[in-house]
């Protein structure tokens, strides 16, 4: 594929700014858009001041914004969107407008200025529940109760998978979806399993001489999840956008299948903390098992390289420092 300009919606997020990292690194323009309603700028500021990407501020539900940031550009990528469980509950009309609207404005952007690729970052949600673990991109995609805010998130995701394909792909793009499992690491956001523990473990275990907690959890902890450290995200999105088939959806992520109680533990011995967990009750719609199948993408050359205990050593000294720092800056 050719250096040509590259169009990231929600660059200034957590996968977007690495992403826009890695597509520099090799050889790309990029021109990101970005509202910052999640996203910081800061991530990006570096790059901006040495002149390395242009930053445009634009919500992707405004189609002059969309269409402007556009021109030029050779791929467009698009992972802006409403995420954080948090936020699925208190504004799903929010959730479906940037995911349906943003999907639409880019994808009539993209065929407007003649762009050559169009690249979808979806999600494991789309499958709630899946049928097998670990899971192929060939399972079935569902959300089980309309009336559920929660299924805002997955529901508008299953919407954008269908425009890119019978809009985009009918119309001439040619298009790639990825599914993103649990990608993490440190400046991941707030509304997150490892930052969200990692605030408890720091706010337990302050001016403890004896290091061993209790901590209550939702669910008894052996719920799995697959964790994918951001570097290996960020490479594995590039990989599947610009090598991936046409009309092809390649998962993203790591297939080693972890209890989210030895999540808790791993987290708390990067932080030199020993933790009983203390089960309660799971929050609606969640599901028990989630492990991708990574075959297909792996067989592009894509292979994660960050061990779990390594990325959640990172991730844990990261957010433990934050915390800390916040509350001394709060006395
Ligand atoms: N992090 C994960 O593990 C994960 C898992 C599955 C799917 N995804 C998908 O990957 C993409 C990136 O996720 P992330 O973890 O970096 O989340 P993030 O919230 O850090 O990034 C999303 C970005 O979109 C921007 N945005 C939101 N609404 C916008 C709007 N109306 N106009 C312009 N920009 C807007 C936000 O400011 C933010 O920078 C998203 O599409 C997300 O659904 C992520």
């Amino acid at each position: 594929m050719s250096a040509g300009l590259h169009l990231v919606t929600g660059g200034s997020g957590f996968i977007g700014a690495a992403l826009v990292r890695e597509l520099l690194g090799r050889g790309h323009a990029v021109r990101v858009l970005d509202d910052h309603s999640r996203g910081r700028p800061a991530r990006l500021a570096d790059l901006v001041d040495a002149g390395r990407i242009e930053l445009v501020q634009g919500d992707v539900r405004d189609a002059a914004a969309v269409d402007t940031a556009t021109r030029g550009c050779e791929v467009v990528w698009h992972l802006a969107y409403i995420n954080g469980t948090r936020f699925f509950y208190e504004k799903p009309d929010a959730v479906l407008e940037v995911g349906i609207k943003g999907t639409m404005n880019t994808l009539d952007a993209a065929l407007a200025h003649g762009v050559r690729r169009y690249v979808l970052a979806s999600t494991s949600e789309t499958y709630n529940t899946p049928t097998h673990v670990p899971t192929t991109e060939a399972e079935r995609l569902m959300i089980p109760d309309v009336r559920n805010p929660r299924f805002s998130y997955g529901g508008g995701k299953i919407a954008a998978e269908l425009m890119t394909l019978h809009i985009g792909g009918r119309r001439g793009l040619s298009t790639v979806i990825f599914r993103p499992h649990n990608i993490y690491g440190p400046d991941m956001g707030f509304e997150h399993v490892i930052p969200e523990i990692v605030e408890r473990i720091v706010a337990v275990s302050e001016g403890l001489t004896r290091k061993h907690i209790r901590l209550p959890i939702q669910g008894d902890g052996t719920e799995t999840r697959a964790f994918c450290y951001i570097d290996d995200g960020a490479r594995g999105a590039a990989i599947a956008g610009l090598s991936g088939g046409d009309g092809e959806i390649y998962h993203l992520g790591t297939n080693r299948e972890t209890s989210i109680g030895d999540l808790v533990r791993g987290l708390g011995r990067a932080l030199g903390v020993e933790i009983e967990l203390e089960p309660g009750p799971l929050q609606v719609g969640g599901t028990h098992r989630r492990c991708p199948d990574i075959t297909k993408l792996s067989g592009l050359g894509y292979h994660p390289e960050v061990p779990l205990e390594e990325g959640l050593a990172r991730s844990a000294r990261w957010y433990a420092e934050h915390f800390l720092a916040k509350r001394a800056a709060h006395g």
